[in-house]
């Protein structure tokens, strides 16, 4: 039997309407700032992306744009203009940034409350701690994914298969925060695809075309697949991601297309974690 599709694209223009709603109902507009260091194409395409859908939803976006080859100092002298800037709520730098820079020491200057990715040593802590957070995208899209394909998931088993700090890692704590029991299967890992074959629920953001075999998944697991490669077959390119999508689909009862799936939830998540940081901005200075 073939696994359900679980269409991100739909949730994540769900989750942009229910976005745009709120901010229609507000005098004052959040504001989100991008930050893009130098021209990553890759990064370009993203940046484009988000101011676009930062607009679509009425919210005022701020960007700016610094050369290759601009210091530390003075992507830190932005950040700390940007927190001082009441029309700024949401304050994120694209990653990855030039070779030069201390990327930890930049993400570090973002006040926690305007930290709309969720990547400052104070929102991990809050996170793993179980306090109210900024909660990275690409995660937190995930989890808003399972938890519409599973009913009940106290007690499930997630085999989690990367441990980045921007998926991994995060996702590692919100499936613990759902009471989940959680696997992390890295390059180190021994015998992968027993303990994945062991989990309800998988989730690769691996970066590698196919890893996830048929093989590997338990028959009626849900499959969450984070990758976007890019290669190229013949003498065209596509966008695979981590999973053996044509193997994978016989076996799984749900499962994310690539294109299609956790990808348009990241900026919904973004545009989400904006509109929480400008209630909190918001609210703290009338009580
Ligand atoms: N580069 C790749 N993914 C992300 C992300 O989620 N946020 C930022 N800021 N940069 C990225």
């Amino acid at each position: 039997m073939k696994a359900r599709l679980i269409d991100g694209r739909a949730k994540a223009e769900q989750l942009q309407q229910m976005v745009a709603d709120q901010v229609t109902k507000l005098a004052v507009k959040p504001g989100l700032a991008v930050v893009l260091v130098g021209s990553d194409p890759a990064s370009e395409i993203y940046v484009k992306s988000k101011i676009r859908r930062t607009k679509e939803v009425g919210m005022k976006s701020f960007f700016h744009f610094l050369e290759s080859n601009t210091s530390e100092e003075e992507i830190i002298t932005l950040i700390e203009h940007l927190n001082n800037d009441p029309e700024v709520h949401g304050i994120l730098v694209q990653l990855p940034l030039p070779a030069h820079i201390n990327q930890v020491r930049v993400i570090e200057k973002i006040s926690p409350s305007k930290d709309v990715d969720g990547f400052t040593v104070t929102n991990a802590g809050r996170l793993a701690n179980r306090l109210p957070s900024l909660t990275p995208c690409t995660p937190l899209g995930c989890l808003m994914l399972i938890e519409d394909a599973v009913e009940n998931l106290e007690g499930k088993v997630v085999a989690i298969i990367g441990s980045s700090n921007v998926v991994g890692r995060p996702l590692i704590q919100l499936m613990l925060k759902q009471n989940c029991t959680v696997l992390v299967i890295h390059r180190y890992t021994q015998n992968p695809s027993e303990l994945v074959r062991t989990a309800d629920i998988v989730v690769v953001a691996a970066g590698v075309p196919g890893l996830v075999r048929g093989n590997w998944v338990k028959p009626g697991a849900v499959v969450i697949d984070v990758g976007i490669n890019r290669i190229t077959e013949g003498n065209h390119s596509l966008i695979v991601g981590d999973v053996a999508f044509d193997e994978v689909v016989d076996i799984a009862s749900a499962i994310t297309p690539v294109p299609g799936g956790v990808g348009p939830m990241t900026i919904a998540c973004l545009l989400s974690n904006t509109l929480s940081a400008y209630s909190a901005q918001t609210s703290k200075q009338t009580n």
